[in-house]
């Protein structure tokens, strides 16, 4: 049997990874800036977090949701604490798209209303409602139209201001992504987010908040939307969440009340799933490294920005986006094959950095010099 070819691939086999390094069949060693799409939080293989899994495995991996699971209780006070959403209440999943699925219906069942706005750009996953949310109209196949979906401009206030003067009464939810990855790391504005707070409170939707890839502490917050000292209704949260361990959720405002059976899933929420996002939570605080995200990020985005062929450096925290001017093209296929460092992408020109979170001053610094060394090396051949 042969694999269903949906990505094209990197020709390079991983066998072992330790903090931000990985290392090839051929015990070729790369630095890892790009932490499998934004998954590896607190570094490779941590060792807390394989003890963590291991003592777990070797007690109870999986029982079904028709029991007691302590440690799932246990992963909602230390999130609650960690995140400062103390009075939220979890639901866990597996993925970002179902932590999508799930709030987007969530907010449904909670205001009766069918109607859904996101944004230019965004990418909310693959399952029925979240890729209708999603931007892109060759994720989304004929059975997953929807006429539910309202696109706007992102951080166009006026816009989404008129969307509810006219349809108000219809919206159910607002679902935005703190920091656009997919799309090329577009940050939302403060004022839009507190603006997206305003109508929703005042017309009964609900303000979602996918932090499935800017949350967790990337941003340098724990929820990059908490820039706008604003709450959100419900946060959805995965990559991240588990450091590769297959983990998601969301949180859910106090007002929003559960109703039996209206939510579910087998898998969510298993010991082992629970054991790999607390082992996260429990280094995250320990070495404080929402501060090292702020700090290293920041040493990076000055960094970038001083080089000039580079335009347009954004981000928060470790979640950093540049354009790269067509005549660099090969830039980041040159950074991986020649200096051996992973970074990720944005069609059509976009490099993003999706570092683990614990990411070393000495790695940024490599990594600036690679940079510039590969952009020096393209200009000679291109003269
Ligand atoms: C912002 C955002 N939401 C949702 C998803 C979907 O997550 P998953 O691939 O875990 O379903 C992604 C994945 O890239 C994402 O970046």
């Amino acid at each position: 049997m042969n694999l269903f070819d949906v990505y094209p691939i990197n020709d390079v086999t991983i066998v072992k990874a330790k903090g931000s390094y990985v290392w090839d069949d051929k015990g070729e060693q790369y630095l890892d800036l790009y932490g499998g799409h934004a998954v590896i939080s607190i570094g490779h293989t941590h060792p807390h977090w394989v003890k963590r899994i291991e003592e777990q495995l070797e007690k109870i991996a999986f029982y079904s949701n028709s029991i007691k699971i302590p440690l799932q209780q246990e992963l909602a006070t230390k999130l609650g604490k960690v995140s400062g959403k103390e009075d939220y209440q979890l639901f866990l999943c597996n993925s970002g798209a179902e932590a999508n699925e799930n709030a987007l219906k969530m907010a449904s069942f909670h205001n009766g209303r069918k109607k859904i706005i996101a944004f230019s750009k965004s990418f909310h996953g693959r399952t029925s409602l979240a890729v209708a949310a999603t931007d892109n109209k060759n994720y989304i196949a004929p059975v997953n139209e929807t006429d539910n979906i309202i696109f706007l401009p992102l951080n166009d206030e006026k816009a989404l201001q008129e969307c509810f003067d006219t349809n108000g009464k219809e919206i159910s939810s607002v679902i935005i992504e703190g920091i656009q990855g997919v799309g090329g790391i577009n940050v939302a504005e403060n004022s839009f987010l507190q603006k997206i707070r305003s109508l929703c409170d005042e017309f009964g939707a609900v303000y979602i908040a996918d932090s499935v890839q800017c949350g967790y502490g990337r941003s340098g917050k724990f929820f990059s939307h908490d820039f706008s000292g604003v709450n959100a209704d419900i946060y959805t949260m995965a990559k991240g969440m588990g450091n590769g361990f297959p983990v998601a959720g969301i949180i859910i405002a106090p007002h929003i009340k559960p109703k039996h059976f209206q939510l579910g899933t087998t898998f969510g929420g298993n010991h082992l799933a629970c054991a790999a996002a607390l082992a996260v939570l429990e280094v995250l605080e320990e070495e404080k490294l929402m501060g090292n995200a702020t700090l290293i990020g920041k040493y990076l985005r000055d960094e970038l920005e001083a080089i000039p062929e580079l335009k347009n450096v954004r981000g928060r925290g470790l979640m950093i986006g540049f354009d790269v001017p067509e005549e660099l093209k090969d830039l980041k296929k040159n950074l991986l094959w020649n200096q051996k460092i992973f970074t990720g992408e944005s069609k059509p020109n976009v490099i993003r950095l999706l570092p683990s979170l614990a990411l070393k001053k000495r790695d940024a610094e490599q990594f600036i010099d690679s940079i510039k060394e590969e952009i020096a090396l393209l200009q000679e051949t291109a003269s």
